[in-house]
């Protein structure tokens, strides 16, 4: 079977390293070109050290892009959709990691966004990239975005309560505890190490942009409001979501436990963490560095009906490259888990 070839615009942040990590793995897959403007002519490994004497290109500019099969597209918001007729002229095939294209609807966009959307006819076009959601139409798409990695581990963690009805619709909260890898590779003055090191730093108390697709992938034709925090701590990589959903109506666990087996039993990428001892009851960020798992764990507070759901992922993963070549390979046919079945480190 001939290799399909892809390329990578920005492959020189945190998302398109990981992508190349991932990609140099994949049996059906050639890179052609990665791009990077600031280290246009040096080696990859030269930004992406883990990557030496495994990958040999070096990046080009973006400019200089030719036609391939797939491009995935590793920008900082509104980039994409600045350039996208180009790209979609080189491309048949487009997976886009940025929030350029995840909301269905450009009102949304210029809400949460704070200005109109440059194309949105196009937004209808892109299939929003959680592959345990849309499967179905990701096998069809032309067009895939990849979902934010704090809305993919709260909407993962809430979907089945939500589309099953269970939860009270406007009551949910979620606090997600989220590493320094989120914000890229740009340095500034928050991620400078004296300041970042050691702190458990409220940065988004309310407002945070994935809620506009929380909103979105949790409503089924009705308002839903979630209210949601996010919180940097001493960690590099990883996402933990803490949700506090108020049942609307008397439940047992068995009864959850029946729901997430419903929807995710036989996902190959969600595992369900409850252990009634030991070390491991709960899902953690630190156990799925470097896999493509959301390990999603609750407990009931029967007194009350408030049940707590814990769902961990690794941003850099199941939040962006992980899930983007889960996609390209339902998109592409192949097994939804090629190159992407490392298990990750024990201990770490
Ligand atoms: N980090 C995460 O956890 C995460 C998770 C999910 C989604 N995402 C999304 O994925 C995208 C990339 O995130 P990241 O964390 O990898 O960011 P990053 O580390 O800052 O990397 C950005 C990349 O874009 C390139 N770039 C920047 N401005 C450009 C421009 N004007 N024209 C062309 N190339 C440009 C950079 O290349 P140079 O070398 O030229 O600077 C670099 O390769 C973002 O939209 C982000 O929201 C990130």
């Amino acid at each position: 079977m001939s290799k399909i070839s892809v390329s990578v615009v920005g492959a020189s942040g945190f998302a398109g390293g990981e992508l190349l990590r991932l990609l140099l793995f994949h049996p059906h897959v050639e890179i052609k070109q990665v791009t990077s403007e600031r280290h246009y002519g040096k080696f990859v490994h030269k930004v992406h050290p883990n990557l030496r004497k495994i990958c040999n290109l070096k990046f080009t500019g973006i400019g200089e892009l030719e036609e391939c099969d797939v491009l995935f597209l590793c920008l900082p918001h509104g980039e994409a959709q600045k350039q996208i007729d180009r790209f979609t002229s080189l491309a048949q095939r487009i997976i886009d990691l940025s929030g350029d294209f995840r909301l269905n609807d450009a009102q949304s966009y210029k809400r949460w966004y704070g200005h109109p959307h440059t194309r949105p006819e196009l937004l209808s076009e892109f299939v929003y990239g959680i592959p345990e959601l849309y499967r179905s139409k990701m096998s069809r798409a032309r067009f895939v975005s990849s979902a934010g990695c704090n809305a993919t581990a709260t909407i993962l963690a809430l979907y089945p309560l939500y589309k099953e009805g269970i939860a009270q619709r406007n009551s949910t909260v979620t606090e997600v505890k989220v590493g320094s890898s989120e914000g890229g590779n740009k340095v500034s003055e928050a991620s400078h190490h004296p300041i970042r090191h050691g702190c458990v730093r409220s940065f988004k108390p309310t407002g945070h942009r994935h809620l506009a697709e929380m909103e979105q992938e949790l409503s089924f034709g009705e308002s839903v409001t979630i209210h949601f925090s996010a919180t940097s701590i001493e960690m590099v990589r990883g996402v933990l979501a803490t949700s506090h959903v108020f049942l609307n109506r008397d439940l047992q666990e068995k009864d959850i436990w029946k729901i997430y087996r419903k929807y995710y039993g036989n996902e190959p990428f969600i595992r369900i963490v409850k252990e009634r001892d030991g070390n491991y009851r709960y899902p953690e960020p630190k156990l799925v560095t470097g896999t493509n798992y959301c390990d999603i764990g609750f407990e009931l507070d029967a007194q009350t009906g408030r049940l707590v759901v814990m769902s961990a992922i690794d941003n850099l993963m199941k939040g962006a490259a992980g899930q983007a070549v889960q996609a390209f390979n339902i998109m592409h046919g192949f097994a939804e888990t090629t190159a992407l079945e490392f298990p990750g480190l024990h201990p770490i």
